[in-house]
């Protein structure tokens, strides 16, 4: 299909999975996979802009992920650091507006400071929503969501009879960034392993035995073909 006819996702989600598996097979430090996997992430936030696609979000290191070995959780902690840094030197050529989804409590101060001034200096800006999920678990934002809510009730800001899912919606980290239309996972796996439960309700699921650090514009094209070939009913008829 020509890029022109396609009907563009507005919200993609990516679980870009395999850096691992593509180190291995180089006979690489699994880091190196993700050194690589970290380049694919920049390439693909402009690729999607590219495509006329308006949020893009990645899953970068779960709350799962701090069970992995520690030299290797420094050497995602070490890109993820790098990739604010440079992001705040870039922010204004690139026009991206940059959040991080997930409990930053748990970051290093360092980490947080460099992603609050990224956050700010971009909340402006008209590109792409490009959302990093870092620490990030599904049950544990709607667990984080349930305590602020409640918060908010003995305060007085809601009464309970009066929440409903838009109400508690805007208390996910998503706040009010559209439901996700196009979820991809690489490297084969079937799962969406505790990323964005609420988010991705109604999404179509694309997976693809591609290893994430050869993931490029042309897979990201297919993934949108198939995205194209869904019929989204939502619960309804047509
Ligand atoms: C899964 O591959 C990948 C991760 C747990 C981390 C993803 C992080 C990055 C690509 C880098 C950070 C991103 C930015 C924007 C700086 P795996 O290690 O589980 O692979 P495997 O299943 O083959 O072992």
């Amino acid at each position: 299909m020509a890029e022109t006819e396609l009907k563009i996702p507005k919200h993609v989600a990516i679980i870009m999975d395999g850096n691992g598996r593509w180190a291995k097979k180089r006979l690489l430090p699994r880091t190196a996979g993700h050194i690589q996997g970290s380049k694919v992430a920049e390439q693909i936030c402009e690729d999607a802009y590219n495509l006329g696609i308006e949020y893009l979000t990645i899953y970068a290191f779960s709350t799962e992920n701090w069970a992995r070995p520690q030299k290797e959780v420094d050497t995602l902690m070490d890109l993820l650091r790098k990739y604010m840094k440079d992001s705040i030197e870039r922010s204004t050529k690139n026009n991206m507006v940059v959040k991080v989804l997930g409990d930053k409590s748990r970051l290093a101060p360092d980490l947080i400071e460099s992603i609050d001034k990224l956050e700010k200096i971009t909340e402006n800006n008209t590109g792409l929503k490009f959302n990093v999920a870092i620490n990030y678990g599904g049950r544990d934002e709607i667990v984080r969501a349930v305590k602020k809510l409640y918060g908010d009730i003995e305060n007085g800001t809601y009464c309970i009879e009066d929440v409903n899912e838009e109400i508690f919606e805007s208390y996910l980290d998503t706040g009010n960034v559209p439901a996700v239309d196009l979820m991809i996972r690489t490297s084969g796996e079937l799962r969406t392993s505790n990323f964005l439960p609420w988010q991705l309700t109604y999404a179509e699921l694309y997976f693809t035995d591609v290893l994430w650090p050869d993931f490029n514009k042309k897979e990201l094209q297919k993934a949108i073909e198939y995205y194209n070939k869904r019929d989204r009913r939502f619960g309804g008829v047509k």
